[in-house]
């Protein structure tokens, strides 16, 4: 008999664990979230609440010095990942729109990490491919274009240092990685098909975390 141990969430029990965390006061996380509900339904794209405080637990219990995003918009997750840098540490952020990440900038400012940010504007695969050097990402974030994903974890992981670890964003599609004929929807045959590729991938140790739409945790071996 397989052991079903966990627990269906309702919108209570969800506002629960939301309100069950440190920092649940944060001014720059409200406006943040203000500026971001202008934008109409694409204020959707932004990772939620709990999601960022993970991001910045990960990064702070990781001691990161190293970091890198892809996929911006208007700064949630970059602002949480930037907060928990170990001192010194740097963030690279990988998107292709001027626009939004505009907004992003603001509010690094307005939380004292703007210093700690590069911002890199173009298509993330073409970033990606030009930089240089010895491996030496400790961190990564994943939160772009679906299709592309199989692509950033190919260019990530050899730019990864041994042990570091990359995190994809939005591994259960609200649900629909579990409907296996999607021919109208190629972002949930993406990510169905990655979720495939990392549960068997040596290169890695991997894990599925159902938090929020679901998180992809890898660490490089
Ligand atoms: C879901 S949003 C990211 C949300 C963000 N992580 C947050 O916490 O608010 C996706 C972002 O990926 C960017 N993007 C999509 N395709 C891209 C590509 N091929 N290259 C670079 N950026 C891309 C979009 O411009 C958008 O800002």
């Amino acid at each position: 008999m397989a052991l079903q141990k966990y627990i269906r969430l309702d919108d209570g029990l969800c506002s629960y664990v939301r309100e069950h965390r440190s920092g649940l006061a944060d001014p720059v996380w409200t406006a943040l979230r203000a500026e971001t509900m202008r934008l109409g339904p694409l204020a959707e794209m932004m990772i939620p609440e709990e999601e960022a405080a993970l991001l910045s637990f990960l990064v702070g219990a990781l001691r990161v010095r190293r970091a890198i995003e892809i996929g911006t918009f208007t700064g949630a997750s970059s602002l949480a990942i930037a907060r928990g840098l170990a001192e010194g540490g740097r963030l690279l952020c990988l998107d292709r729109s001027e626009e939004w990440t505009r907004i992003a900038r603001g509010f690094w400012e307005r939380a004292g990490v703007a210093d700690r940010i590069e911002l890199r504007i173009g298509p993330a695969l073409e970033s990606l491919k030009v930089i240089e050097g010895e491996p030496n990402f400790d961190f990564a974030f994943v939160d772009a274009d679906k299709t592309g994903y199989d692509a950033y974890y190919e260019a990530l992981l050899p730019r990864m240092r041994r042990g570091g670890v990359l995190l994809f964003d939005n591994m259960l599609r609200e649900g629909r990685v579990l409907e296996s004929d999607r021919p109208d929807d190629p972002d949930t045959r993406a990510i169905r098909s990655l979720n495939d590729k990392l549960r068997e991938d040596p290169r890695i140790e991997g894990l599925l975390l159902p938090v929020a739409d679901g998180i992809y945790l890898c660490r490089k071996r």
